[in-house]
């Protein structure tokens, strides 16, 4: 296997294009015949060879122009096939064949539940056939699938359906055409025995347009919250961007099986289940608001992602980023956008912020790669999506519009690069972007730290801000260029006026928002009469870490005041961090903990606020997760933080139990379930309250809403509560839920991460029990995810201090590298934290790493990652 690194730099445009590609499969669940036939046409030179890539190809034949070649005409190796001395145009007949049941990578065509599928981003094509697999190389697809009409009686492929017909021995066919030149990693292929909700779409010119989602059969009534989804997102991308659906039929398959959340084939996007299926009695809240989400990313990527595709896989944050900037649109603007900015934000900060600051920190444009399928990172996502908004914020929505518009009409039908997003932002705009584009090549996340002094005398405020920037797997980094959004709030609470002294135009952008393009600067602020307290990066204007030497009081104050809902979210879990991490100090140096009286009160404001958005206020309420706080200590005892944490919930019960229960009360009405906001919001503020009643004695509470409720969210909400208690409510429960649920996967999925994620000490050997139980199964990614993906997560027994974490999850990785190397590798992040370990936890986690490093046969996917954590 070859651990050779591809670079950026090296990029080089294809000697040969295919125009056009016409497929065959004759689908067999252990020997699938694949039958291509491509016209092909050289662009380069004229001695150049065409390289076709295959991936566990069987080759049967190949014809060019019509006549076979003999082997002495082609060259075939484990990458691939190279054939010499070609016309300048010419047709290419390949037929090979392949294994889909053997394909437990689940890359490529697979089968699994009895269903044919496929993965082809970004390398899963050269698994189907020989072709030129790389995002450039667009071509016009057809497709026969042909296959045994009773198991399999739905044939699906990318495009409109063209033709179906019956064969002999029971088997039939369907003709599938895709007018629109794509890359190979957008092709897909379904065939099975499923179940089906049609529904229909009119477009803004008149176009109607079949929507189709497919899932097993028996699940049909849970695919409506998608549906409705997919509707809404199709509206949305006419009304926000202009942008109309191009073919005359969309189709969505759940599978149970796959890698990852979903996947944009042209009209045939592929779903985990998980995305799709969802009703009361077996999906939370949040479930709901992720189908809409991928169902909307999806859709979203039809204009930006297939009609307008990655020169190579480098650029990948250019569909992405822009991809999952859109899909947060799209959901701020049909829920509460500043619920939805809190939720982002929080996610940026527990992911991606974590992986900037570890041996895989790397920029949202990489420079080389080992494996692409290890870059689809919360850095090319979620940081790429918060640089698409900043130049949103930077260029204002009309500019930003005018950008998209002048994006589509300028690259349309091409491969492009991420150079070519910003130029269309800036040409249309006209605010120059280039300092700007730093934020595409370099890593780690950048600290602001904000001082002020203010002068009674000439009533003004002097606010310098100093950026420091560093990554842990860069150098010689320069300042950044970033949009900075802040207000000033007096000592009354109102909002002083902004106004700068020599304010020249371009120091403001918009109100409030200061352009930082330096190192150092200061901005000094006049016509105030009293110091003011700063709210800082509001709204996360910049996907920065901001410290400022304020005190307890002065957070509290912002928590209490702030107009921008989330910096009084941020301020709220500021306060919390700074006296968290005073408790795990004391926890460390052995002394005793005691609570904040100043953040108990400003927890009490919050909570004694009835007309507090109730999403808003449980999120002030809850207290930063345990992976948000390792991320702020130097060398990490995890223990100490899980102390520390159940030390404040159970003071912050212990001083204001009794109006916990009471608003708790008053909320837990009995009700039908909807999606309304408010109604989400009811339940977060009633289960982030339930879990503060948790830390009390008494569990019958939190027992009582288990058996009453109505709905996933308020039972698992109670489950997630009892999985960590020691009564008997908790056997009875979980006892109750697994037997309940037991055929139901999906839910199954939330019983095992229960489980996994639980502080109690039977958890590991729980968790092994669970490996060997009937509804787990290590080939399917979603049990792997929920059960040892949860274990690894959760950072007291991953770390448990005998290193039998570490020698558990690296057992697993081996075993899953030798089934879906894409699991396996991802699992292995776990490990990330090696360089801020005590001595001896980095030892022992040391031998492990070791022990993967040096297995014989290791997939490139975990070699990359491991060998980047111990370097
Ligand atoms: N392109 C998919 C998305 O973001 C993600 C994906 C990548 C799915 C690779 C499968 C394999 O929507
Ligand atoms: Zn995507």
């Amino acid at each position: 296997m070859s651990m050779e690194k591809v670079y950026l730099s090296e990029y080089e445009k294809s000697p040969y294009e295919v125009k056009t590609i016409d497929l065959e499969f004759d689908l067999d669940s252990t020997k699938t015949m694949v039958k291509s036939k491509m016209i092909i046409s050289r662009t380069g030179e004229e001695n150049q060879a065409l390289f076709l890539n295959g991936d566990s190809l069987e080759l049967v034949s190949i014809k060019l122009d019509g006549r076979e070649l003999h082997q002495s005409e082609y060259e075939l190796n484990e990458q691939g096939l190279s054939l010499h001395q070609l016309p300048a145009e010419f047709s290419l007949e390949i037929e090979n064949i392949i294994n889909p049941e053997a394909n437990t990578a689940l890359d490529g065509l697979y089968k699994s539940g009895g269903i044919f599928c496929s993965q082809n981003e970004p390398e899963g094509f050269r698994r189907i056939t020989y072709f030129i697999d790389r995002p450039d190389v667009m071509a016009v697809y057809s497709t026969k699938i042909i296959a045994d009409k009773k198991a399999y009686p739905i044939l699906l492929s990318n495009g409109n359906l063209f033709e179906t017909g019956d064969l002999k021995d029971g088997k039939h066919y369907a003709i599938w055409k895709d007018p629109h030149p794509k890359p190979s990693y957008l092709y897909a292929l379904v065939a099975g025995d499923l179940g089906c909700v049609n529904d229909s779409f009119t477009t803004m010119n008149n176009n109607e347009i079949a929507l189709n989602i497919y899932c097993d059969k028996g699940n049909e009534d849970q695919c409506s919250h998608a549906m409705t989804s997919l509707k809404n997102s199709m509206k949305w991308d006419e009304e926000r961007f202009g942008r109309e659906y191009d073919l005359e039929i969309y189709n969505i398959v759940a599978v149970d099986s796959f890698n990852m959340g979903a996947m944009e084939n042209k009209g045939l996007n592929v779903f985990n289940s998980h995305y799709v299926l969802a009703d009361a009695d077996t999906a939370t809240d949040s479930n709901f608001m992720g189908i809409e989400s991928v169902i909307g990313h999806e859709y979203f990527h039809n204009w930006t992602g297939n009609r307008i595709t990655c020169r190579d896989w480098f650029q990948l944050t250019l569909k992405e980023g822009l991809t999952v900037f859109r899909d947060q649109e799209f959901s701020s603007d049909m829920n509460t956008r500043s619920v939805q900015r809190i939720s982002d934000v929080k996610a940026l900060q527990e992911r991606q912020f974590v992986e900037d600051a570890s041996p895989t920190s790397h920029p949202i444009k990489p420079e080389a790669y080992i494996q692409i399928n290890n870059f689809y990172t919360a850095t090319i996502y979620e940081k790429g999506a918060e640089v698409i908004r900043m130049i949103h914020t930077l260029i204002g929505e009309e500019g930003f519009r005018a950008g998209m518009d002048l994006y589509f009409k300028s690259f349309d039908g091409q491969a492009v690069r991420t150079e070519d997003f910003i130029w269309a932002m800036q040409e249309a705009s006209g605010f120059d972007l280039e300092h700007f584009t730093l934020w595409y090549c370099q890593s780690g996340t950048p600290e602001v730290n904000v001082t002020s002094v203010f002068d009674k005398k000439s009533k003004s405020l002097c606010v310098t801000i100093k950026q420091t920037f560093s990554s842990p797997t860069q150098v010689n980094q320069k300042p950044y260029f970033f949009p900075f959004k802040i207000g000033l709030i007096n000592g009354s609470g109102h909002e002083c006026r902004l106004q700068l002294e020599n304010a020249e135009g371009q120091t403001l952008v918009d109100k409030g928002v200061l352009l930082i393009s330096k190192e150092e600067e200061s901005f000094t602020f006049t016509g105030i009469k009293d110091a003011p307290i700063m709210s800082l990066n509001r709204n996360f204007s910049a996907p920065v870490k901001v410290h400022t030497a304020y005190s307890l009081s002065e957070y509290a104050f912002l928590m209490a005041h702030d107009k921008d809902e989330f910096n009084r979210f941020e301020a709220s879990q500021t306060i919390a961090s700074m006296v968290l991490h005073k408790l795990i100090d004391a926890v460390e140096k052995n002394e005793a903990m005691s609570l904040s009286d100043i953040y108990s009160e400003a927890f009490s404001k919050v909570l004694l606020d009835m007309n507090m958005d109730m999403s808003l206020k449980a999120d002030s309420l809850s207290l930063p997760s345990v992976s948000m706080l390792m991320q702020e200590r130097e060398v990490l005892d995890v223990e100490a933080i899980y102390i520390a944490r159940n030390f404040l919930k159970r003071e912050l019960i212990r001083e204001w139990g009794a109006d916990i229960q009471a608003q708790y009360a008053s909320l837990n009405t009995e009700k039908e379930y909807t999606l309304q906001s408010a109604e989400i919001g009811r339940r977060k503020l009633k289960n982030t309250l339930l879990s503060y009643m948790g830390a009390l004695k008494d569990e019958s509470p939190v027992l009582l809403q288990y058996k009453k409720s109505n709905n996933m969210t308020d039972r698992l909400a109670a489950l997630s509560i009892l999985a960590n208690s020691r009564g008997k409510g908790k056997t009875e429960a979980l006892n109750h839920f697994y037997k309940r649920y037991k055929d139901n996967t999906l839910v199954m999925n939330k019983y095992l991460a229960v489980i996994a994620s639980s502080e109690l000490k039977e958890t590991p050997s729980n968790v092994r029990d669970l490996l060997e139980d009937e509804v787990f199964d290590i080939k399917v990614p979603n049990l792997v995810r929920s059960l040892i993906g949860a274990f690894a997560r959760n950072a007291l027994h991953f770390h448990a201090i005998d290193g039998s974490g570490y020698a558990f999850i690296a057992d697993k990785v081996l075993e899953l590298d030798k089934l879906n190397p894409q699991i396996a590798s991802g699992l292995s992040g776990v490990y990330k934290d090696y360089g801020r370990l005590n001595d001896t936890a980095k030892a022992l986690m040391k031998v492990q790493l070791e022990r993967i490093v040096n297995t014989s046969n290791l997939s490139k996917n975990v070699y990359e990652i491991i060998s980047k954590i111990l370097a």
